[in-house]
């Protein structure tokens, strides 16, 4: 259960749990100055008692002041404009679940400065991404196990603009929804969500407009696709493609492609993983995870932009009927690919997607995110995501979405002496290039099914779609990464 969230024009409440907000000056605005009178002044002695600075994110609860079971005190840093209002949502949030609060009133209002209805939506987005937590297994969820039990409190926003806070947080709840979707996604273990299983949530989207094809494993045969295929052939579970096209934008502009690795499972095959750590791998369909909800996104805030999202859907098992190293596929662009390692499985799956895409849609731009090496979590560590590109106008609207999205990105290089590495004594290419290097040899792989003419960027999020450290806005394993990484992409620079 998440909160209900509304907003409301400013008004002073008498009890209950409140939250204003302060910034570094300390400086009171209109309704923490009423409800400070009311509790005797107890604000500014509580700031000196705890040291408590009005530093962004930071927060003090006062408990059983006069009438009120809380007052939470937010600080917002220097100045509203320059705050990060997902973070100071998020902050918000924090103290409510740890209040079990069952309603708050929220005051955003601040003594010398305005804050904006963009700010408030902001605020709202923080909360709603915060207050996310997957308890769907988990009997009890009283919060007393030790589990961040997901609060479904009646929070109000008090703001002197709420129509057009409400309309702001429209669009950014539309984003932040499709980033929930992409947690959930990332968090459901291998036995629920198989790649028939995410196709058919890939499906649901049709009732926000999203037109929604699902290829079987007769069409990706009647299309060629058997380097997708040579990885789902160990499992019992059929792969499947799923497209999923949104079409808000002008009608002959060429779409943006947006491409998903979907390993529901990645066991690594007959190069199978080491047992420590591999019920990770559940989340190696982190990238498709992060398509879908952008789709989501993009259909339920009505972009006016043209995409679609390709996943490609696969378990990687060990198996009789499964691939060996020595294998020999010819993927759907005709080219020949010596298996290594089953476990470099995920640019066998994406190589015939991205084909495939360009192929059927002459897009205007391809991006692809995957969980795609462990060797981006060396590199990179969790706090950005390894982008590879062949077009430094994309790279850079990239990193600069990045930025103000806070999912950021980090461009490493591709070039012809890296593509050597993958060159087959058998084959075309081999699907591995040795340890040196290993997510750049990684996207050489990939490089050889974009076609010249097509920019295209792909996202290794191994590191960024799960496990990466809890924050202000996210304390669920799975981060929902790219999601709104690319929404700001598509807003800032694919809209008409
Ligand atoms: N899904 C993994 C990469 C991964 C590792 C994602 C850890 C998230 C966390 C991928 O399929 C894989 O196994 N890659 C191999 C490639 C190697 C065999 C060339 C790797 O990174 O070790
Ligand atoms: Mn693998
Ligand atoms: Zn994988």
């Amino acid at each position: 259960m998440l909160p209900s969230i509304s907003f409301a024009k400013p008004e002073t409440p008498k009890k209950g749990c409140v939250v204003v907000l302060v910034d570094e000056s300390l400086a009171l605005g209109t309704v923490a100055f009423a409800i400070d009178a009311a509790v005797g002044g107890l604000l500014p002695r509580a700031f000196a008692a705890a040291k408590f600075k009005g530093k962004e994110a930071a927060s003090l609860d006062l408990l059983a002041a006069g009438d009120f079971d809380r007052v939470i005190v937010v600080g917002i840093g220097k100045s509203a404009d320059d705050a990060d209002w997902l973070k100071i949502g998020g902050a918000a949030m924090a103290e409510i679940v740890k209040a079990k609060a069952a309603a708050a009133d929220i005051v955003l209002d601040l003594a010398d400065a305005e804050v904006t209805a963009e700010h408030a939506a902001g605020f709202a987005e923080g909360l709603k991404l915060r207050a996310y937590a997957f308890d769907r297994y988990k009997t009890k969820k009283n919060g007393d196990n030790g589990d961040d039990a997901s609060v479904n409190a009646k929070l109000t926003i008090r703001h002197p603009k709420p129509q057009k806070a409400r309309s702001a947080f429209r669009r950014r709840e539309a984003v932040a929804d499709g980033a929930l979707l992409a947690r959930d996604l990332v968090n459901e273990p291998g036995n629920v969500l198989g790649p028939v299983e995410f196709a058919d949530r890939a499906k649901a989207l049709e009732k926000l407009g999203v037109d929604v094809d699902i290829l079987g494993e007769k069409e990706l045969k009647k299309l060629g696709m058997r380097a997708l295929l040579g990885v789902a052939q160990g499992s019992v579970r059929p792969p499947r493609v799923a497209v999923m096209r949104w079409n808000g934008g002008k009608a002959k502009s060429a779409p943006v492609c947006f491409v998903g690795k979907g390993v529901c499972f990645d066991s690594g095959g007959v190069s199978i993983k080491p047992g420590a750590g591999m019920e990770d791998m559940k989340g190696d369909m982190g990238g498709a995870a992060a398509v879908t909800g952008l789709m989501q996104a993009l259909a339920a805030r009505k972009a006016k932009v043209n995409a679609v999202g390709l996943i490609g859907l696969v378990e990687n098992m060990p198996d009789g009927n499964a691939q060996r190293p020595g294998d020999i596929v010819t993927s759907m662009s005709g080219q020949t690919i010596e298996i290594i390692n089953t476990d470099a499985e995920g640019r066998l799956v994406l190589c015939d997607v991205l084909w495939y895409a360009q192929d059927k849609f002459k897009p205007a731009a391809v991006i692809d995110l995957a969980t795609l090496t462990g060797a981006i979590i060396i590199a990179l560590g969790h706090h950005h995501a390894g982008l590879f590109s062949n077009n430094d106008d994309l790279s850079a609207k990239l990193a600069a979405a990045g930025e103000a999205s806070g999912e950021k990105v980090w461009r490493l290089p591709i070039g012809k002496d890296y593509d050597k590495l993958i060159d087959s004594k058998f084959a075309d290419m081999k699907n591995t290039g040795g340890r040196a290097a290993g997510s750049i040899t990684a996207a050489q792989f990939l490089a050889r099914f974009i076609r010249d003419d097509t920019p295209w960027a792909h996202l290794d999020v191994a590191g960024t779609a799960f496990e990466s450290p809890k924050n202000e806005i996210n304390q669920s394993w799975a981060s929902g990464y790219g999601v709104r990484l690319l929404d700001r992409l598509v807003a800032d620079n694919f809209e008409t």
